[in-house]
């Protein structure tokens, strides 16, 4: 059984700050991508890294391939798989963004793949009251013991991957394309420390958790 996981990092980063993209900031002595990077490559065969245009060039030395993305989230995951080995039998889609999902976790998804799942994705218990809205107004209030927010590392059987994606679809999250061809998606439990980094407040509170 070979895994390779996608690390995505060519995003712009616009709930970010104009002037310099999230994914290269620094959390003590590393970048974001690097902490990224270090726990896909503890549980990998292969790691492909999908970078910004101007970013093609970079040395990675902790990535095997570095491609470039696209302009969607989407996007950059198909150009991603498009590198990944035809004989690969796991793929595991993370955020770049996420730096402090644990080797732990990607295991835990890992390990649900094999268990048989088509795909694999952490979540964790929604805290706040989620209300659906029409206009500015509420139109209806959803059973919060029926949610979960949902987070990468996301592991898929590649060829239900590779199937999900063709005819170039556009979703916010690859388990929601699997989902649409009909596969099964297991959520394994997700890890509150598991932030995505989108606003500056996230880099300041990823930066506590190495304090
Ligand atoms: N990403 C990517 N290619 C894109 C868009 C996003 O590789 N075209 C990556 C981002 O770099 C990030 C991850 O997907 O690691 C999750 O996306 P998100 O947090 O939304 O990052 P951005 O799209 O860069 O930020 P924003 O939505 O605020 O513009
Ligand atoms: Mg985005």
């Amino acid at each position: 059984m070979s895994t390779w996981s996608i690390v995505l990092a060519a995003g712009s980063g616009r709930r970010y700050d104009p002037d310099v993209l999230k994914q290269y900031e620094e959390i003590g002595p590393w970048r974001v991508i690097d902490l990224s990077l270090a726990r896909a490559g503890e549980v990998s065969d292969g790691v492909v890294l999908v970078v910004g245009a101007d970013h093609a060039d970079d040395p990675e030395p902790m990535a095997d391939l570095v491609v470039v993305g696209g302009v969607r989230r989407s996007d950059s995951v198909r150009r991603g798989l498009d590198a990944v080995p035809a004989d690969c039998d796991i793929v595991v889609v993370h955020d770049g963004a996420r730096p402090l999902a644990s080797s732990e976790l990607f295991e835990s998804v890992i390990e649900a793949v094999l268990a048989g799942a088509d795909a694999a994705i952490p979540g964790v218990p929604v805290t706040d009251t989620i209300k659906q809205i029409d206009d500015g107004c509420v139109v209806g209030t959803l059973d919060r013991d029926d949610l979960v927010a949902v987070q990468t590392p996301q592991a898929f059987r590649a060829e239900v991957l590779r199937r999900a994606h063709e005819g170039d679809p556009d979703a916010t999250d690859d388990a929601a394309l699997v989902e649409s061809v009909g596969g099964t998606v297991m959520v394994v439990e997700g890890e509150a420390t598991n932030l995505k980094i989108t606003t500056r407040h996230d880099l300041g509170v990823a930066r506590l958790h190495f304090g």
